[in-house]
């Protein structure tokens, strides 16, 4: 049983164990919050009910209010007793019996691997924005190594800055720009591309964490570079798309760092 309790756009406030009730015949779920990445759910089972093995597309938690059961995870079983709190990636195989009656909380949210893609509206803005990244991208490009270089110069280290001076890594990453504004809906075709750009990286040593940086810094070249053009709406639908391409490339470097095959 599904009873939304709550969908506020606001905050709101209740007492977990005022809401709890048990029943012999069905297990009670309230959701008390949902929206379009996450999903908050009271789960209430009486005594000696369980809800059989199954998996979630979704990141779950599970955080015990109440009672006594048992989460079989994978094969292990973990005791289920007020405050315990565990994380189960997607596709995580679990189930749930209760020795006494049980209640706990289940968060269940999105995760990035899991999104198909940006929006449609993401993909036409910034399909849209393909010309004007031809014909002005390595002035953005130029612009955004400039505005790297200043505020991070430790990553200064890892590049070839002949390539700088004679502008060839700026001409790369343009083509680079916009190869994905023209195939942003069909990454199979960038394939070959990333797979040389994260091989040369995995050489440079790009960590993770320095994606971020590169990000701010190429979001900012482009207000700069495209003035009155880089719209709010253009440089959102940039941020977006940005951050997956940023997840395709640390996904692939991973696997090269720990030597897999190629995923795309
Ligand atoms: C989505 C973001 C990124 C794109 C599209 C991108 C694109 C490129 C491209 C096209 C190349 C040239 C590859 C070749 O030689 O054929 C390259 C090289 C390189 N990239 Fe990235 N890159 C990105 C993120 C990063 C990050 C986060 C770093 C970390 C600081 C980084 C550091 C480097 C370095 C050090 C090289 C080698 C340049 C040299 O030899 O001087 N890149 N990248």
């Amino acid at each position: 049983m599904t009873n939304t309790i709550n969908s506020p756009s606001t905050y709101f406030t209740t007492t977990l164990k005022d809401t709890i009730e048990y029943s012999q015949t069905k297990t009670i779920s309230k959701v008390l919050f949902k929206d379009n990445n996450t999903q908050y759910t009271l789960l209430c089972l009486a005594k000696g009910r369980e809800i059989k093995e199954h998996t979630s597309t979704r990141n779950a938690t599970i955080t015990a209010i109440e009672g006594l059961g048992i989460l079989t995870l994978e094969g292990r079983e973990i005791i289920l007793t007020p405050g315990v709190f565990i994380f189960l990636p997607a596709n995580t195989i679990h189930a749930v019996r209760a020795t006494e009656n049980l209640s706990f909380m289940l968060t269940l949210s999105e995760h990035l691997q899991a999104k198909s893609g940006v929006s449609q509206k993401t993909v036409d803005i910034v399909k849209s924005t393909a010309p004007m990244l031809k014909k002005r991208g390595k002035q953005i490009t130029t612009r955004m190594y400039e505005i790297m270089f200043h505020n991070h110069p430790e990553v200064k280290k890892q590049f070839d800055m002949s390539a700088q001076a004679n502008g060839s890594q700026p001409a790369k990453l343009a083509n680079a720009v916009y190869g994905y504004a023209s195939h942003i809906d069909n990454l199979e075709a960038l394939k070959s591309t990333v797979e040389t750009i994260a091989h040369r990286h995995v050489k440079t040593h790009v960590q993770p964490e320095q994606y971020a940086i590169v990000g701010e810094s190429l979001l900012q070249a482009m207000k700069d570079v495209l003035g009155d053009a880089a719209t709010d709406e253009v440089m959102t639908a940039w941020t977006e798309a940005y951050e997956i391409l940023a997840e395709v490339f640390i996904k692939r470097e991973q696997q090269i760092y720990s030597s897999s095959p190629a995923v795309l």
